[in-house]
C-alpha cells in the first residue's frame, strides 16, 4: 500500500509522509490472515534456509503486539499449524524491541544449556489494530513477520553481547488502551477506537532516539567493539529522522546503515528480522559480517545486540 493510496483515504500526501518519516510503502496482511499465519511462512523459510528439521526445534518464541488471541498463545498455534513436536511455546510482549528480547533468550537458553536449537519469530498485523481514519498513525506501520534459528556455534560467531532495558513509567505514551483487563472490550470501547494504536509521536520520537543511541553504544560497548569495527547497523525502523538522529549521535556512519522503512515501514517486532533477511539476500550480510542492532518500542522497552555472522 503506497503512500497515494492512504492520500485517498485520509488527509495526507506522498510529500509528508515521506520528508516526515521516509516512509513509501508499506505491505498488509490478507483478510484473515492471523499472526501464526504469517510466522508459519516465515518460519518454514528460515528452517529451509539453515537445513534444520522442524523437529529438532525445542523452544517455539514469537514476539507480537497483535497475538492471535490472548490465550493459547500465538506460539502454540504456530506449533500447532506447523505439525511441530509438544515443545515449550511461548510469546512475548515488547512491541517492537520483541524480537530483539526474544533473541536475548533464545540466546541465553542456549549457553544455559536449557535448549539446543531455539525459533525465534515476530509478527505483526498493524492494519487490524491502527485506526484506519487516524492520519497521525495509520501511514506509520506495515504487517510483516521474520523468524531465526538459534543453534549453539562452535567459532567465533554468533551473538557478541546484547543490551536490554524497559521503562514501564512512560507505558502511557504508546499504548492499546483496551481489550485487556484494564479495559475490557465493550461497545463504548470500540466506539471510541481504544482497540487502535493511541500515540504521542513526538514524545514517542525523542525517547526512542536516546534509547536506540544508548542500547547502540551499550552493545558495541559491551562487545568491546567501536563503530568502526561494524560493517552493518540495522536500526528498529518507526522513522527515517529517527535513525539519523540516532546513528549521529552513536557516531555510525550513514553508509553502514540500512534502510528498509521507505518499504515495509514499521512492522512493530517484524521490523529487525525482516530487515536482517533482506540484508542478506542483498548481499550485505556474509559470513563474517558484524551486524549491530538495536531497537525501541511501546512500553517502553529497548535493546541492543552485535551478531558476528
Ligand atoms: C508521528 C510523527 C511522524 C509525526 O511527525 P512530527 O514531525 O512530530 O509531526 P507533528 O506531530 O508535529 O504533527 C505536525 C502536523 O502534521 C499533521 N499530521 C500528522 N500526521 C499527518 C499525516 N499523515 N499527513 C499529513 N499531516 C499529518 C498533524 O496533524 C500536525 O498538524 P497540526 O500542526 O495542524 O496539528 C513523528 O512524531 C514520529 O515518527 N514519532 C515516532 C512515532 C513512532 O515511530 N512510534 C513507534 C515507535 S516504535
Amino acid at each position: 500500500m503506497t503512500n497515494d493510496d492512504w492520500s485517498k483515504l485520509v488527509d495526507t500526501s506522498d510529500e509528508w509522509i515521506t520528508t516526515r518519516t521516509g516512509i513509501k510503502e508499506r505491505h498488509f496482511a490478507a483478510p484473515g490472515q492471523a499472526a501464526s499465519d504469517l510466522v508459519k511462512i516465515a518460519a518454514e523459510k528460515a528452517l529451509e534456509d539453515a537445513g534444520i528439521d522442524k523437529d529438532e526445534i525445542d523452544v517455539i518464541i514469537v514476539g507480537t503486539v497483535n497475538a492471535d488471541n490472548n490465550y493459547p498463545s500465538t506460539g502454540n498455534w504456530v506449533q500447532k499449524k506447523m505439525g511441530m513436536k509438544p515443545v515449550p511455546s511461548f510469546d512475548i510482549s515488547a512491541a517492537c524491541s520483541s524480537f530483539l528480547y526474544g533473541l536475548i533468550l533464545g540466546d541465553s537458553l542456549i549457553k544455559s544449556g536449557a535448549a539446543k536449537t531455539v525459533l525465534v519469530s515476530s509478527a505483526e498485523i498493524m492494519s487490524q489494530i491502527i485506526d484506519w481514519e487516524d492520519r497521525n498513525t495509520c501511514v506509520l506501520f506495515g504487517d510483516g513477520a521474520g523468524s531465526a534459528v538459534l543453534r549453539e556455534s562452535d567459532g567465533e560467531e554468533g551473538i557478541l553481547s546484547s543490551c536490554w532495558g524497559a521503562d514501564g513509567n512512560l507505558g502511557d505514551l504508546l499504548v492499546q488502551p483496551a481489550g485487556g483487563s484494564a479495559m475490557p472490550p465493550t461497545e463504548e470501547t470500540l466506539a471510541r477506537k481504544l482497540h487502535t494504536v493511541h500515540m504521542k509521536g513526538n514524545e514517542v520520537f525523542k525517547h526512542a532516539v536516546l534509547r536506540m543511541q544508548e542500547a547502540s553504544m551499550k552493545a558495541m560497548e559491551l562487545a568491546n567493539l567501536s563503530s568502526e569495527d561494524i560493517d552493518l547497523f540495522i536500526p528498529h525502523q518507526a522513522n527515517l529522522r529517527i535513525i539519523d538522529a540516532t546513528i549521529r549521535r552513536a557516531k555510525i556512519p550513514l553508509e553502514k546503515t540500512y534502510i528498509t522503512v521507505d518499504k515495509i515501514a514499521n512492522m512493530s517486532g517484524a521490523t529487525i528480522p525482516v530487515s536482517l533477511d533482506m540484508a542478506r539476500r542483498e548481499g550485505r550480510i556474509k559470513e563474517g559480517t558484524t551486524v549491530l542492532t538495536s531497537a525501541f518500542g511501546a512500553g517502553f522497552t529497548w535493546g541492543g545486540l552485535v551478531i558476528q555472522f
